[in-house]
């Protein structure tokens, strides 16, 4: 068993991932400067779980935070989960999301390394494929340049993971390329909690199945796509959170950077998303068609099979678990963890 620093631990796929690997009885550590998360998350994942975390709150770009984790802890890997992930906030403020993620990265990598830490998994995101790249993606496709700096961000990580790992072979470095996660623990005690209107498509609908919104846009009808909406790979956050574990134990095996791409395979447009909501949830969804969302792509989806084969994970649970999940979530808890 291992001793594991989860940064942004307190978040929706940190807290989840918290959940799995006390389950699977390592030791977690959580670093989080509750930007956008409440230590309440941390609190119910002892809960769920009866184990107790450490819990230090403080900021990854901050060294005496990092340095008193490392010299306080046997830290054997590190999950990074920790940054900002709002595409059109990042249009509006660039600079908070270079220093959050990309320098917040630096700092961290910079001090694992005073630690002798190596092992290093990170939450990329779908996002650095670009815009010209077909689906399904495959790890083995050049990369694109994403449209907004929030991905810009994730990409320019990736690449610095890439060339230390190359520079030093005690790197052992997983890059998880996540593509749409949805849905909650089946508790329904963690889940995710956005601040302010929701940006993405789930806990929009969430909000307005339990009212706190009127109706949901779907953000245009005249793609070319089976019905005209979007199609995405939406994958269940306690399969994400499953995904870390494998990622870990490989890691803690090999080395050298390597990239997974974690998602079901099967694209889901968003009409069918709002349908299967009704369907399985007993609940109406009002509706309308709007305009195109600028930056949207069509459709994409991931092959997951490299992850399949080197990892040994592939997703459990389907789309039906995924929106009574996030219901559940939503329903018990209508102002999130407020
Ligand atoms: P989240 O906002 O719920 O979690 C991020 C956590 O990091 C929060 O608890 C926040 O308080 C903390 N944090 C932010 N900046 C920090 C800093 N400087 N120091 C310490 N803590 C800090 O987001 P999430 O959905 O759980 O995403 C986790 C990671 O996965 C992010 O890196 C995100 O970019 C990436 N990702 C998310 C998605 C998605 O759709 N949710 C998709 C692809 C990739
Ligand atoms: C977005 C980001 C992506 C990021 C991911 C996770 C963009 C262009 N991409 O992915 O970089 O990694 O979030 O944070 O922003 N939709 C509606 N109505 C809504 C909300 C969304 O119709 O109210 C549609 C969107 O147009 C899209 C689909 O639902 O077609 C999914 O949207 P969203 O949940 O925001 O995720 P992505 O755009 O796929």
């Amino acid at each position: 068993m291992a001793k594991i620093l989860v940064t942004g631990g307190a978040g929706y796929i940190g807290s989840h991932t918290c959940v799995e690997l006390l389950n699977a009885g390592h030791q977690v550590v959580v670093l989080d400067n509750l930007s956008n998360s409440s230590e309440e998350s941390l609190n119910r994942v002892q809960a769920l779980t009866g184990k107790t975390l450490d819990f230090i709150q403080g900021d990854i770009r901050r060294t005496e935070d990092l340095d008193q984790v490392f010299n306080t802890h046997q830290i054997d890997a590190v999950i990074h989960f920790a940054g900002l992930k709002a595409v059109g906030e990042s249009q509006k403020i660039p600079l908070a999301y270079f220093d959050n993620n990309i320098n917040g990265s630096i700092a961290l990598i910079q001090a694992m390394q005073r630690a002798k830490v190596f092992n290093f998994i990170f939450s990329s995101s779908a996002t650095v494929y670009g815009e010209s790249n077909p689906s399904p993606y495959q790890e083995k496709m050049p990369l694109g340049m994403p449209n907004n700096n929030y991905g810009y961000t994730k990409l320019v990580i990736e690449q610095m993971l890439e060339k230390i790992a190359i520079a030093d072979p005690q790197w052992s470095i997983a890059l998880l390329r996540y593509f749409n996660p949805v849905g909650a623990h089946q508790s329904g005690r963690i889940g995710e909690d956005p601040q302010g209107i929701p940006n993405n498509l789930m806990p929009f609908v969430t909000q307005v199945a339990v009212g706190r919104r009127d109706k949901l846009s779907i953000f245009g009808c005249d793609y070319e796509t089976q019905d005209g909406t979007c199609e995405r790979d939406f994958i269940h956050v306690v399969d994400l959170a499953q995904a870390h574990l494998c990622a870990l134990t490989n890691r803690l095996e090999s080395k050298g950077c390597r990239a997974w791409n974690i998602g079901t395979g099967k694209p889901i447009s968003v009409l069918e998303i709002k349908n299967t909501f009704e369907k399985v949830n007993q609940i109406a969804i009002p509706f309308e068609f709007a305009e195109r969302r600028t930056g949207d792509l069509p459709s994409f989806y991931a092959d997951s099979t490299r992850a399949q084969q080197e990892l040994g994970w592939s997703a459990q649970y389907d789309l039906e678990d995924m929106l009574i999940d996030s219901w559940n979530w939503q329903k018990q808890n209508p102002k999130g963890y407020h």
